[in-house]
């Protein structure tokens, strides 16, 4: 008797280039990708952060410049992230008109026009002595209350310096809601809200907090940030974000939480971003330092797996670069 070979063979859709590309789903396009944007107060050159090879703390002149770039490969928005020069208690540069986060918010909106969007993290890790993400209590917790109070006026402070986008990463309960009620009353009706919706305490964050110079100086954010082991609490806290009014829900970090991505992008009808972190990108960037990857397409892989996952829009350390190969294709 012949021997039984298959009718049906998938290989028929995977034998050229040409017919791979013709039946690849996730395709990740410039225009889906958010460059992240770290600027330095008082600083006259670049600063290089040790564990992000690649990205900088930004001068002024430089951040324009990074902006200008990352406009013209087609991204598709920037995310800017403040360092000032002098940290207290309550994170007073973070609602500082004059503070830096306000002069680079005006500098890239002059620099990039309506060429990408312009966001603006909303958080005061980045400008507490104490680094973590509000107010603190007499006992040393963070008094979620008294955060959102402050969290209203640094929404203001950004729209009016010309964010299109504010994007509250601080996990406080009642941050959106906050925020629309002041935008709204300060005549920003027409500013956005990408909520950081799912946030998990992730260690993937610890570069970023080199970057940021914000790492808490005692505790953690588990009092704040989810648990990893959780996933029903993230469609809690999307339900809810929507609830008070967000325009855009993000999950982060991106590769060690994509059935979340997945989970959120069935459940919701507004637009769900992924947030490829800090340790995401140190990792890629170590290992291919070493020779042990192959960079390029490791870069290429994480990022269509994120968009494959269901995110419409990628926050990613790579954005700029990938932007500009995917136009050269
Ligand atoms: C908080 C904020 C953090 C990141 C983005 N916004 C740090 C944190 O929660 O500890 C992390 C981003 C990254 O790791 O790339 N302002």
């Amino acid at each position: 008797m012949s021997a039984q070979f298959p009718v049906v063979r998938p290989r028929r859709l995977r034998r050229t280039p040409a017919m791979r590309r013709l039946v690849a789903e996730a395709q990740v396009r410039p225009s889906d990708l958010v460059q992240p944007l770290f600027v330095k107060e008082g600083i006259a050159e670049p600063q290089p952060i040790a564990s992000m090879p690649g990205v900088v703390q930004h001068t002024r002149d430089t951040l324009r410049k990074a902006a200008h770039d990352a406009a013209e490969a087609g991204v598709g928005g920037l995310i800017l992230f403040g360092i000032p020069a002098v940290k207290d208690g309550r994170g007073s540069g973070a609602d500082d008109p004059a503070g830096i986060v306000q002069k680079a918010l005006r500098d890239l909106s002059a620099e990039v026009g309506d060429a990408t969007v312009v966001m603006a993290d909303l958080c005061l890790d980045e400008y507490t002595d104490h680094g973590h993400c509000g107010i603190l209590t007499s006992s040393g917790e963070v008094d979620n209350d008294a955060t959102l109070e402050r969290y209203a006026s640094i929404a203001e402070a950004q729209a009016a310096a010309g964010a299109e986008v504010v994007a509250p990463s601080g996990m406080m309960d009642g941050q959106v809601g906050t925020i629309r009620a002041a935008l709204d009353k300060a005549g920003y009706s027409g500013t956005s809200v990408m909520a950081y919706a799912v946030k998990y305490a992730s260690a993937f964050y610890g570069p970023f907090r080199d970057a940021a110079e914000c790492a808490p100086r005692f505790g953690d954010r588990a009092a704040y940030q989810q648990d990893p082991a959780n996933a029903e609490e993230s469609l809690r806290e999307v339900f809810l974000d929507l609830d008070e009014g967000a325009d855009m829900v993000m999950v982060k970090p991106a590769m060690t939480y994509l059935d979340i991505v997945r989970r959120v992008r069935e459940a919701v009808r507004v637009p769900v971003a992924a947030y490829q972190v800090s340790g995401e990108y140190a990792m890629v960037e170590a290992a291919a330092a070493q020779g042990w990857v192959d960079r390029g397409r490791i870069i290429d892989e994480t990022l269509t797996s994120i968009r494959r996952a269901g995110a419409d829009i990628i926050l990613t350390y790579w954005a700029t670069e990938v932007a500009r190969s995917l136009s050269h294709r």
